[in-house]
Order: structure tokens, then sequence, then C-alpha cells
């Protein structure tokens, strides 16, 4: 295995590569697996790859970049990952429909409402249909929706990750890394701060990169489980606790060269 790669902008062309990715980085992802285990409608991770990828592809890259990184012996795709950029706003710009309200599912959040409850018992009363996971997912993602309403009212400007995923093969070889210090040095250079909605698993790597908690959401995924009697995984007696974490990294002095 080589140990040299380098970052390209990703084409349509990687799509079938970027998904097979994200379904085997997030195959031991806890909050990812319960979503999976649905009784009647299991979610797939990477089947909103390709719909998500394109939509982020049809961005201005002054809007959103996504980048892969690619071995440099072998063209094979390590891992990518995806900048969203809030850079050139002017103070009384109120668009808030911009690529980080859109949800993993390619939802638009900015057109729902500002959630009313955010914790652990959230019901969401205006849809009682809704089963225990369906809550779960509406509950995560109006937790996310409102955070970012904080973090970025309208005229701020920052920069957010929208998407970082290493093949498990190559994890451990910098790439993550690599991809993080893409979006950083240019916020940096911007003197924006930058923030990321991270999974359980990562957050030590965004910590390396210097980023720190800013806020937090908990899930005990028993109680979700529990509702639609959902076992735990073979082998485990609790699904456990999640936690995603808002992480914020300040800029930097940008070195002189
Ligand atoms: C998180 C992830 C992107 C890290 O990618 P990676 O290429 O393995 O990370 P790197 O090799 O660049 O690691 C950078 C540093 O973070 C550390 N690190 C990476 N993952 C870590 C983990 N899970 N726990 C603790 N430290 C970790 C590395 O040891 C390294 O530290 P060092 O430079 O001091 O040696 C990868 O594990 C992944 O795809 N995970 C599943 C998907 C996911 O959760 N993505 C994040 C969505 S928000």
């Amino acid at each position: 295995m080589s140990t040299s790669f380098s970052l390209h902008p990703i084409t349509e062309d990687d799509i079938p590569a970027l998904a097979e990715i994200d379904r085997l980085s997030f195959a031991n992802d806890r909050h990812t697996l319960l979503k999976a285990a649905h009784p009647t409608r299991p979610y797939d991770h990477a089947a909103g790859t390709p719909e998500m990828i394109k939509y982020r592809l049809s961005l201005p890259t002054t809007r959103v970049e996504m980048t892969k990184a690619v071995d440099d012996q072998t063209g094979d795709i390590l891992g990518y990952g995806g900048w969203g950029k809030r850079l050139d706003l002017h103070p009384q710009s109120s668009s808030t429909t911009t690529e980080e309200t859109k949800t993993e599912n390619g939802e638009d959040e900015s057109s729902k409402p500002p959630p009313q409850v955010v914790a652990q018992d959230y019901v969401k009363t205006e849809s009682p249909h809704l089963d225990a996971l369906e809550q779960l997912e509406e509950m995560t993602s109006a937790h996310l929706a409102d955070y970012q309403g904080r973090i970025m009212p309208p005229g701020t400007r920052a920069m957010y990750l929208v998407g970082l995923s290493v093949h498990p093969d190559h994890q451990g070889r910098g790439v993550g890394r690599a991809l993080i210090k893409h979006g950083t040095d240019r916020a940096d250079a911007e003197r924006v701060f930058c923030w990321v909605h991270s999974s359980d698993d990562a957050a030590p790597m965004y910590r390396k990169c210097g980023f720190e908690v800013n806020d937090t959401l908990e899930i005990d995924l028993d109680h979700w489980a529990s509702q639609l009697d959902i076992k735990p995984p073979i082998g485990d007696e609790k699904w456990g606790t999640y936690t995603f974490r808002y992480m914020i990294r300040e800029p930097q002095p940008v070195e002189r060269r």
C-alpha cells in the first residue's frame, strides 16, 4: 500500500465509489445501525449518497466544495469530504436556504418549523403518525436545524463540514485530517470559524484538528429501540448512548511563508 495521496474535486463519475465508502465507513455507527434495524423500513445509509452528492455538485463551489482523497499509486478513492462555505455574505442577507439546511435526506430544513422541545423524550405532536425511529429522525434533524440557526444567523461568515468518510481499509493514514485541513486552511485565510455536527466516533479526530465541543445531543438509543422492540446487535446487551457533538474551530493565524 502506498502512503501518498492527493486531494481532487469530486465528479459525478465518483459517486458509486463514494456511496460504497459511506456504506462501509458507517457500518459500525450505532445510530446508523439502529435506523437500519427498523422492522419494516430499514434505513440504508448509502442509498441517499448519490442524490446528496449530485445536489452538492450542482451548487457553485463558492458555496460547497466536494473533495476526494486519491491514492497516488493505485488511483483508488480513499475518502471524501464536503465543505460548506458562507464567505461572501452581506450583513443584511436574510437567506437561510443554504446547503447546510439540507439534511442527510436532502430535505430543506429551513421550511420546517423550529422545534418546540429538544429532549430525549421529544414527541412531535404535529405528526402523531410517526413511529419511534421517525420521531428520532425528526428530533435529531430539528436539533441540527436549531443549532445551525443559532450558530449561523443570517449574515454570519463561516465554514462547515457537510460530510466526511474514509474507507475503513485506509483509516489512520491521515486522510481525514487532510480533508479537514483542506477546509480549515481556507477558513484561517478567510478568518472565519468552522463547525461540524460530529458523529459519536469522529469527535476525537476533530479535537485533534482543533475543534472543541460547543453543544451536544445525547440519545439513549435503547429508549427509542424499545418502542419498536428492536433488539441490540447480536452479542450486545444494550444499544447504549449515542452522542452527537457540535464542534467549533476558531480561526487560527496564518503563518507567514
Ligand atoms: C472519522 C474518520 C473520518 C477519520 O478518518 P481517518 O483518515 O482515519 O483519520 P486520520 O488518519 O486523518 O486521523 C487524524 C487523527 O485523528 C485520530 N483519530 C482518527 N479517528 C479516531 C478515532 N475514532 N478515535 C480517536 N482518534 C482518532 C488519528 O489517530 C490521528 O491522530 P494523530 O494525527 O495524532 O495520529 C474515519 O474514521 C471515518 O470515516 N469514520 C466513519 C464515518 C464518520 O464518522 N465520519 C465523520 C462524520 S461527522
